[in-house]
């Protein structure tokens, strides 16, 4: 099988353990509120403002003066990093850098990870930038929506108490913390599942009641995990998932000792649509302990298809998991109504609306989409071509669409296209 690493997450980030509360000796890792709001502050920067202007100075203006002021603070435009905050939030909010319903889609994402300066500040941040904006975002969110009274955007709110209490939807749901497989095999072929009951996430959603989470792990080196294929099963309806973060913490520490998290943020700028399949036969009632790998009817389902480094500096660790978003979704079928719901509304119209349209091409109704459409040959149509292959050119800044969602597109075009 094919494997594809995510550009980037090599480089792995030293963050160093905390030492605050060794006192009390952890042997089993439960799930303290220290340890959520932690986790939940590393998915986006925890703020306090209660503006649009105070949460971008706490947010991503800080991340653009270490980053993009060398350029975009002195003479490059668009100058959303200058000395003066109050010029530089109007041109990074007044712009469509940013995008306040899908962080990840904004343009600030792609551009602190897509290397356009050739200099350290724009590659590799793309994680880091969509944090903040995600923080941000939720504060810009609520002022707009409860005209400057809420004080959204507090992730911790958000842990505690659900999506109301950031005042918008860009919490992360948290799943309990497991320990890594015993005895990982050090052969490289080899990979071992974790499973986590979706029952159990906080805060709770009835989305997922009833579904299991699953990934693959190995041990990489003595100093380092892979992780790959995130599956879900069980689930009653189509589900949409924003955001899956993967993070490490070594099990000698407590409380919120987490190492290298920043490269747990592996699946952060995804969004993938599982779909609804039954759990395979054989999965015990509870997930106690990580079930082997199944093979045929009993194999899980890939819900991404790429796989992922995580760096890690020890190698006896647990694993906790966090989800940005989790949303209703239109099951991904070969229609123009699924294409558009799981695809193009959240992967392509960021950067190709009727107003906005990048190389040419919208993707803002079907009638645009057909522009770059040829029926009946999806060989011949820039949008299967310019998604599909081993290096796609589209989209930019996030990962590659899955196999399910080109074949998706392959037969709606092959199809002859239609408005269904
Ligand atoms: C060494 C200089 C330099 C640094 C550092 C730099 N940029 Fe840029 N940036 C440029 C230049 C030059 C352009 C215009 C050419 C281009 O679009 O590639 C640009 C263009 C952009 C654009 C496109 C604006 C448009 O009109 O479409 C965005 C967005 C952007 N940068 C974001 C960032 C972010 C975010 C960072 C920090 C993570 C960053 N840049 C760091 C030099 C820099
Ligand atoms: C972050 C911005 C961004 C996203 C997201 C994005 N594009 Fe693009 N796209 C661009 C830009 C910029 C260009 C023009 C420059 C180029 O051709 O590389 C472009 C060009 C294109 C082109 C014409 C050039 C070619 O490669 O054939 C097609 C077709 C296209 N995009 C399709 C898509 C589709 C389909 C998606 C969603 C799956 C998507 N794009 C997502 C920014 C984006």
């Amino acid at each position: 099988m094919a494997t594809n690493y995510k550009s980037g997450l090599l480089a792995l980030a030293t963050i160093g353990l905390s030492t605050a509360g060794l006192s009390s000796c952890i042997a089993t890792l439960k799930q303290d509120d220290a340890t959520l709001a932690f986790y939940a502050q590393k998915v986006a920067p925890a703020t306090t403002a209660t503006t649009g202007i105070g949460a971008f100075t706490d947010t991503f203006y800080k991340f653009a003066r270490a980053n993009c002021a060398e350029c975009h603070g002195a003479s490059n435009t668009p100058l959303f990093a200058v000395d003066n905050v109050t010029s530089a939030y109007g041109v990074a909010k007044n712009n469509t850098y940013a995008n306040f319903s899908n962080p990840s889609m904004s343009e600030f994402v792609s551009y602190a990870g897509n290397n356009h300066c050739g200099k350290a500040g724009c590659s590799g941040h793309s994680s880091e930038a969509e944090a903040a904006i995600t923080a941000w975002a939720a504060v810009e969110n609520a002022v707009a929506q409860n005209g400057g009274g809420n004080n959204g955007g507090d992730n911790g709110g958000v842990i505690g108490g659900g999506p109301q209490g950031g005042g918008a939807n860009t919490g992360a749901l948290v799943t309990t913390t497991l320990n890594l497989p015993a005895n990982l095999s050090t052969n490289l072929t080899t990979y071992t599942a974790m499973r986590w009951s979706l029952d159990n996430l906080t805060p709770a959603s009835a989305l997922v009641k009833g579904a299991y989470f699953e990934l693959e792990v190995q041990k990489f080196s003595a100093t380092t995990y892979r992780v790959r294929y995130p599956k879900i099963v069980g689930l009653s309806g189509a589900v949409r998932i924003t955001g899956i973060h993967v993070f490490a913490k070594a099990a000698s520490d407590v409380g919120i000792g987490v190492e290298d998290i920043g490269a747990g943020d592996v699946w952060s700028t995804d969004v993938v649509t599982a779909a609804v399949v039954a759990k395979p036969n054989g999965y015990p009632a509870s997930p106690t302990a990580p079930l082997a790998l199944g093979t045929g009817t009993n194999q899980a389902p890939t819900l991404d298809s790429f796989s992922m480094i995580i760096g890690i500096r020890s190698n006896q660790d647990a694993f906790t998991v966090a989800f940005d978003k989790i949303e209703t979704a239109v099951a991904l079928q070969p229609t123009f109504a699924s294409i558009d719901a799981n695809i193009l509304s959240t992967k392509c119209v960021s950067c190709h609306s009727t107003n906005n349209k990048n190389g040419g091409y919208s993707y803002s109704n079907y009638t645009d989409t057909l522009a770059s459409v040829s029926k009946g040959n999806p060989g011949a149509s820039r949008l299967y071509t310019s998604t599909t292959g081993t290096n796609p050119s589209m989209p930019t800044g996030s990962l590659k669409l899955t196999s399910a969602e080109t074949g998706a597109i392959s037969t709606w075009i092959t199809n002859n296209a239609p408005n269904n």
